[in-house]
């Protein structure tokens, strides 16, 4: 049996493995200066007692907008002013009532508001914002009102954002010393154009675009990031251009060329070699490939995983007949939608959810070919009249492992 200091002792590359963590604010931002700094210019009228327009920042996973916007928000928080800012996550945060009981929070630490209704946390946010604390009120000279800034972090995960976007635009009208400002943030470019007219006029005040990294920007964040986080030596360069070639090529995606290299380091750790090398990276790209894929599929609520588990099912199906019929033929991965839908029918069955409605179903088509986990083609108008066709974009038998084991723990007591 080993113990724990022999555990503890064990040779490792890392020097430090929180700075390969997707949580870890690094201090300079390399790349992103313009767009740190045209933030900042668009918050500075908070310093000057002002109401800064609302911002929206939009770009694919893994370009910095969360470090950039929260790097902004400690340097903002450096400056003694009435600015006060808020950062939401609104994947944990996804409902109006759930993102005004977060900013009331943040502003009145010591309230309990448990059981508060919105009206009445509404009424104790616009309060904190147009009275602020009394000391603070001294120190800028009697005017009291806070300079809030919300910064509404993957905003497109809020269910009712039409409403909450409505609450906290319009409060601005109410408040007569303080003011609300936006930053909304999104992974999905397309997210804008979902926006209501009146949503999309309010936060889109500035925009801004964050761009893909490119191969040779990648290969200098994640070397930056190798020298604080591993032992000296220990990554060989062909090993840091490897991993960003691989990202730059899919993606632009800085967090993933994060986890690869972390779980490089893992593997060498594992297998007690003192140096990541090339061999290393691409092991770590299938690991992380796999971790990827059953994060996306994990994350998803439960009828977008019943249509996709109906989808890898008849996948297999099919993938048994062709071998023995036409091998090879790309057509014949194709599914039609009616069939998906009956064995989606099939799986709220035995998985005891309700079935929903044919309209649903297309909208959890439309969030699976979102997140690329399957891709859809619109048929001629043939003899079945015009369908859609579907086919699974990682292998079938994965991703029902995935499903099962999901629903397994789901249903367990
Ligand atoms: N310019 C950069 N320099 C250093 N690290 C970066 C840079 N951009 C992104 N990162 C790192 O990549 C990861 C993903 O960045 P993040 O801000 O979360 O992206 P996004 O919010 O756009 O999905 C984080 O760990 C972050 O620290
Ligand atoms: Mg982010």
């Amino acid at each position: 049996m080993p113990s724990f200091s022999e555990i503890l002792s064990k040779p490792t590359v890392f020097a430090d493995r929180n700075v390969l963590s997707p949580h870890y604010v690094p201090e300079t931002l390399p790349f992103r200066e313009k767009e740190i700094e045209r933030i900042m210019v668009w918050l500075s009228p908070a310093l000057k007692n002002e109401r800064p327009r609302n911002i929206f920042i939009y770009g694919k996973t893994g370009t910095g907008k969360t470090c950039s916007v929260k790097h902004v928000l400690s340097k903002l928080s450096q400056h003694k002013s009435s600015a006060f800012s808020c950062y939401i996550n609104c994947r944990m945060y996804n409902s109006r009532y759930r993102v005004i009981q977060k900013i009331t929070k943040d502003l009145l630490p010591s309230l309990d508001s448990m059981g508060f209704g919105l009206a009445m946390l509404y009424e104790k946010m616009m309060h904190s914002v147009d009275f602020g604390d009394a000391q603070a009120g001294a120190e800028s000279g009697g005017q009291a009102g806070k300079r809030l800034i919300v910064v509404l972090d993957e905003v497109d995960m809020v269910k009712d954002l039409d409403d909450l976007l409505y609450t906290l635009t319009r409060c601005n009208d109410e408040l007569k010393r303080g003011s609300v400002s936006l930053i909304g943030i999104s992974n999905k470019l397309s997210f804008k154009d979902q926006l209501g007219q009146r949503s999309k006029s309010s936060l889109c005040e500035n925009e801004m675009v964050f761009a893909p990294y490119t191969a040779n920007q990648l290969q200098s964040i994640i070397a930056q990031r190798a020298q604080i986080g591993f032992k000296p030596g220990v990554v060989e360069e062909s090993a840091i251009n490897l991993a960003a070639a691989i990202t730059g090529q899919d993606v632009g995606d800085a967090r993933y060329a994060l986890k690869l290299l972390m779980k490089a380091g893992e593997i060498a750790d594992e297998k007690g070699l003192s140096k990541i090398t090339d061999k290393e990276v691409d092991e770590a790209r299938r690991s992380v490939d796999r971790d990827v894929v059953f994060e996306a599929i994990s994350t998803l609520p439960d009828h977008q995983q019943l249509v996709l588990l109906a989808v890898a099912n008849l996948a297999l199906d099919k993938g048994k007949n062709t071998r023995l019929a036409e091998a090879g033929e790309e057509d014949a991965q194709l599914l039609i939608s009616g069939e998906v839908y009956e064995e989606y029918s099939k799986m709220c069955r035995r998985y005891r959810k309700p079935r929903r409605s044919a309209r649903w179903y297309r909208e959890y088509l439309n969030d699976l070919e979102m997140l690329g986990l399957i891709t859809t083609i619109e048929s001629g108008a043939g003899m079945r009249g015009r369908t859609r066709l579907i086919r699974i974009g990682y292998p079938a038998s994965d991703v029902k492992k995935i499903v099962e084991k999901n629903f397994q723990i789901i249903e367990s007591p």
